[in-house]
């Protein structure tokens, strides 16, 4: 007995901060936005975004209309795991990753980088699917 006990202890302790990870990075990113001029997040616009289509190309073109289904690669074919967080914990846990990714599809999507008005709202979104 008393040699489990320790091992329960530090299980936990290494269980709980990649649940607390997410929410983290996010508050973080949002308040990097603020800095940089957005203003208060509207979820209703991220969705809106994610939906928006330009030239036959929107968010949903590789992500499908579902963030919780997987999506495929509109040029590769590639898988692409689902982007919400409920559907994928691993999703918005890293900040260098959530942000190379809004550079590339936004360039890709749009034609241009995404605001950070953008980024607040589509993450304040994203985070509740
Ligand atoms: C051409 C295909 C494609 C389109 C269109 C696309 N994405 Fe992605 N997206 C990807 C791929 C590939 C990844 C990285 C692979 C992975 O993480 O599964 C990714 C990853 C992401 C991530 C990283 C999330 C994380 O925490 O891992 C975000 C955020 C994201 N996309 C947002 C968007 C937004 C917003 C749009 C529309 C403006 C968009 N994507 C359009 C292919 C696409």
């Amino acid at each position: 007995m008393r040699r489990t006990i320790p091992v329960l202890l530090l299980s936990s302790l290494m269980v709980a901060p990649v649940w607390a990870q997410s929410p983290a990075v996010i508050d973080q990113l949002l308040n990097e936005y603020q800095s940089a001029g957005a203003s208060a997040p509207n979820a209703s616009a991220g969705e809106a975004l994610y939906n928006r289509e330009q030239s036959g190309r929107s968010c949903t073109s590789c992500h499908t209309p579902d963030p919780r289904a997987a999506g495929k690669h509109q040029r590769t074919g590639k898988r692409i795991e689902p982007l919400a967080p409920s559907a994928n914990p691993e999703r918005l846990t890293d900040e260098r990753q959530i942000e190379k990714w809004f550079y590339r599809n936004c360039k890709w999507t749009l034609g241009r980088e995404c605001t950070a008005q953008e980024k607040s709202d589509f993450l304040t979104w994203l985070r509740d699917q």
